[in-house]
């Protein structure tokens, strides 16, 4: 299991008024994310017994197996897949060297699995920073790469902390109303530390180093946690930002070795691509053809992703405008609004028909999917997907369900796994 390392290098000591502050957030060994990973109940088969027992077993194993190994976990993203689906599955219903497509991707839980098992791995997802997120974990650096990465990292931090015991002012492209987000002394080192970063010439380390930048941000905002927008009271000291973003780094090369050392030599670097996966054919490219599509899209009326990343976009400067127009699934489309049901129909529909578009004829499509909440009522995700599949040419071939607890104390959702072929 990938740790954060123990042990920092010494530093000079605070200057006094600082270690009088109190410290709140302190640098405590970082927490493994959580996937979505809860105790479920009864499992139900349906479909081919061999095929229908082998997807019982993959969400049995996402019950107990650990869900930071690789560069799992290295950054929250809303619904993120449990790595043991994949890590059981990937090796069963796929060849070496077959290609596997993820249209929403998010933050790449199927990429890293396909390639640590020696597969093609390609994904797409709408939200800027989820490919962001993908494009770090996937990345395949070698000693060389990690070495240089790190004492860029271990530069930066040397530079923001001058920055902060020199109280430096720098302009960052931040909103007013986004900077009301941080303490001013947060906002000046984060700025700092921005800036530091964005002088980085290698673009791959950069971009690296944004996404460590990512991975904290919200935990020293005034908002209380990532799925959780009210503004709360934390006392940060003074950096405190540049200690967490360091050891993330830390972390970060870690988790690179892991993945480096997990991926069969000669494996094709992941491919991703941004857009709507309603698209694919169109994004892909006529002659793109998948051999196992295995995607967990949005469970319907349950997120709004266009919001969940805010402070991360605003930071990145990314685009969201496509996310905004062109999300599925999201909960400001679906709860209440009338026609919603047909609304979640069509969207699913047209994620089936693009699907099928790039899909290799012997070609298998494998959804994680839980039941929506359109318009204040459940709607049991496989039966949706059962009924749509059909019209447009795939099949049954096996399905798993389990219940699994809702957090918002209502009834609990189910989650499928649903196995699917061609039927023409
Ligand atoms: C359940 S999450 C996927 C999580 C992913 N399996 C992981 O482990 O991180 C669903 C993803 O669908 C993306 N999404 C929503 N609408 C989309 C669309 N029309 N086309 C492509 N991606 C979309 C969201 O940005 C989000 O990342």
């Amino acid at each position: 299991m990938v740790k954060a390392p123990k042990t920092r290098r010494k530093r000079e000591p605070r200057e006094t008024h600082e270690r009088q502050e109190p410290e709140v957030l302190e640098p405590a060994p970082l927490r493994p994310r959580y996937s979505l990973t809860h105790r479920g109940g009864e499992i139900e088969r349906h479909g081919d017994p061999k095929l229908a027992e082998l997807l019982a077993s993959a969400l049995v194993a996402s019950e107990d197996a650990p869900d930071d190994e690789l560069t799992h976990g290295f950054h929250s993203h809303p619904a993120r897949m449990h790595p043991a689906l994949p890590a059981k599955l990937i090796p069963e219903l796929s060849e070496r060297d077959s290609i596997i497509l993820d249209p929403f991707c998010g933050s790449g839980t199927v990429l890293v699995e396909a390639l640590a098992h020696g597969r093609r791995a390609a994904g797409v997802d709408l939200d800027p920073l989820a490919l962001r997120i993908a494009e770090t974990r996937c990345a395949l650096r070698d000693p060389a790469s990690r070495a240089r990465f790190g004492r860029t990292l271990h530069a930066i931090a040397l530079a923001s902390e001058d920055r902060v015991r020199m109280r430096e002012k720098v302009e960052v492209p931040i909103s007013r109303a986004e900077r009301a987000y941080y303490d001013p002394h947060v906002m000046l080192e984060l700025s700092g530390l921005y800036a530091e970063i964005s002088r980085v010439a290698d673009e791959a380390d950069r971009r690296a180093l944004e996404l460590l930048f990512s991975a904290i941000v919200v935990k020293f905002s005034r908002q209380r946690a990532d799925t959780n927008e009210e503004l709360v009271k934390k006392r940060i000291r003074k950096g405190l930002v540049t200690e967490f973003f360091e050891r993330k780094g830390e972390e970060l090369l870690l988790r690179w070795a892991a993945l480096y050392e997990a991926v069969p030599e000669g494996t094709d670097p992941v491919r991703l691509w941004m857009g709507d996966a309603r698209r694919l054919p169109d994004l892909l490219g006529r002659r793109f053809s998948a051999s196992l599509v295995f995607t967990s899209p949005p469970y319907g009326g349950t997120y709004d992703y266009a919001r969940h990343h805010a402070r991360r976009h605003a930071w990145l400067g990314l685009d969201t405008s496509g996310l905004r127009a062109h999300e599925i699934g999201a909960r400001r489309n679906l709860s209440g609004q009338a026609g919603a049901r047909k609304r979640w129909d069509d969207e699913l529909h047209a994620v089936l028909s693009a699907i099928e578009g790039v899909l290799s004829r012997d070609g298998k499509v494998l959804f994680f999917v839980g039941d929506a909440e359109v318009a204040r009522t459940r709607v049991a995700a496989d039966e949706q997907l059962l009924r749509l599949a059909p019209e447009l040419g795939l099949s049954l071939l096996a399905g798993a369900s389990q219940p699994r607890p809702d957090f918002h104390g209502g009834v609990p959702r189910r989650e499928h796994l649903i196995l699917m072929a061609r039927t023409r």
